[in-house]
């Protein structure tokens, strides 16, 4: 699994963990990304591009009808278990060997539903699945949507400890269960998410459709009118009309967001029905833009990796913005430890009740400059 994650996995785990250790409390808390647009705008793609993994519902017509929400967590690398030692009366030698390093593999990765206590899913095929019927299940089978969200967790080596949002898309007019409020509801239930000021929404839109009718960058512009929190995606440019590009859009000409505008090329419903890979579709979405008359010139800043990209930056930033609060927080501890270790006397080099504190003290010494040195200071 590709991750568009994994340069700022080690920074966050370790600041995680030193946070957890010192301090304490819980730890730094990352935002949350929504994301959000009209129906069949390209959401799930663009969410499952990122998450570098196949194991989303994608498709024309309504399809995500009810919130997902997707934790990603991070596990260390599972040792795979040494090979069998091989015997000469043992045939089964090769077999048992494959047999061995496939369940290494898959060991490395799963999926776990909170509707579905103590099962791991090492298929994403069965994800997908999975996702399918709970959305039948509580949203009905015609059209319907829900509020109730369904949360997934996947662990692996391999993903930043990170919350995803998926949801279901803006529609005007109610077809099937769909009630006649259908908009308001839709409305209702995105603003809910995209409220929180710890969330960046990653408002899709569709390239083949007028900008100024975007929903989500209307939406976006009601809870982030600065438009600090908010990334553009802009989806579908191979389906623009020949003769015409997104070149304006994507260059802040039509619509000012500080964090820009970002144009992918997912999978077409075509790529879906043959199965092509993420891989492959993502090596198609880059010599696109690399071809492309209008695009060739700013296709560095194009595609997929680069809206991953992007979006770490912008966790980056935000981690560095947490960073005064953290370090004030370890100098309280800092100045409450040389306190107590005051109150103890010297400490003996043979006393085991003062081991606690030395390592605590060692322990905040090494946090703060480990935070001084990713926040580009030195303290
Ligand atoms: P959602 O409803 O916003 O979650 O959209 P989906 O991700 O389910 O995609 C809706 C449909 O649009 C699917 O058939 C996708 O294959 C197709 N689609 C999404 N993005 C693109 C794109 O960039 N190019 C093309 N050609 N099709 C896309
Ligand atoms: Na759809
Ligand atoms: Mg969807």
């Amino acid at each position: 699994m590709s991750s568009t994650f994994e340069d700022l996995i080690p920074v966050v785990n370790k600041l995680q963990d030193l946070v957890f250790n010192t301090i304490g409390s819980d730890t730094i808390d990352l935002p949350q990304v929504i994301v959000v647009g009209s129906q069949s705008c390209g959401k799930s793609s663009v969410l499952e591009n990122l998450v570098g993994k196949d194991f989303l519902p994608r498709g024309t017509g309504i399809v995500t009808r009810r919130p997902l929400i997707l934790q990603l967590i991070n596990i260390p690398y599972t040792r795979s278990p040494s090979p069998p030692i091989p015997t000469p009366f043992d045939s089964e030698v090769g077999a048992a060997a494959n047999t061995s390093r496939a369940t290494a593999v898959r060991q490395e990765e799963w999926a776990e539903f909170l509707h579905v206590p103590g099962r791991k899913y090492y298929d994403f095929t069965e994800v997908r699945r999975e996702i399918e019927n709970d959305t039948v299940r509580i949203a009905g089978n015609n059209k319907g949507i829900n509020k109730t969200p369904i949360n997934l967790k996947i662990f692996s080596p391999h993903v930043l400890n990170l919350t995803l949002v998926d949801l279901p898309g803006l529609t005007k007019i109610p077809i099937g269960d769909q009630p006649t409020d259908i908009e308001k509801q839709t409305r209702g239930l995105i603003a809910e998410y995209i409220m929180k000021p710890n969330s960046i929404i990653l408002a899709v839109s569709p390239a083949n459709v007028d900008l100024v009718n975007s929903e989500s960058l209307k939406l976006a512009r009601q809870v982030d009118p600065q438009g600090r929190r908010t990334i553009g995606v802009l989806t579908k440019l191979d389906l623009m009309d020949h003769g015409t590009n997104a070149i304006d859009i994507l260059s802040g000409r039509v619509y000012p967001l500080k964090l820009g505008f970002i144009g992918v090329v997912n999978r077409s419903q075509q790529d879906i029905q043959v199965n092509k890979s993420l891989q492959e579709s993502l090596q198609a979405e880059q010599d696109f833009f690399r071809s492309h008359p209008a695009y060739r010139n700013i296709s560095y800043r194009c595609g997929t990796q680069y809206l991953a990209k992007s979006l770490n930056n912008t966790l980056m930033t935000h981690i560095r913005e947490k960073l005064p609060d953290i370090k004030a927080r370890l100098n309280t501890l800092m100045g409450q430890t040389q306190q107590e270790l005051a109150s103890y006397g010297e400490p003996q080099v043979t006393g085991s009740g003062h081991n606690g504190v030395l390592i605590l003290q060692l322990m905040t010494k090494f946090a703060t400059s480990f935070i001084a040195s990713i926040d580009g200071t030195s303290s």
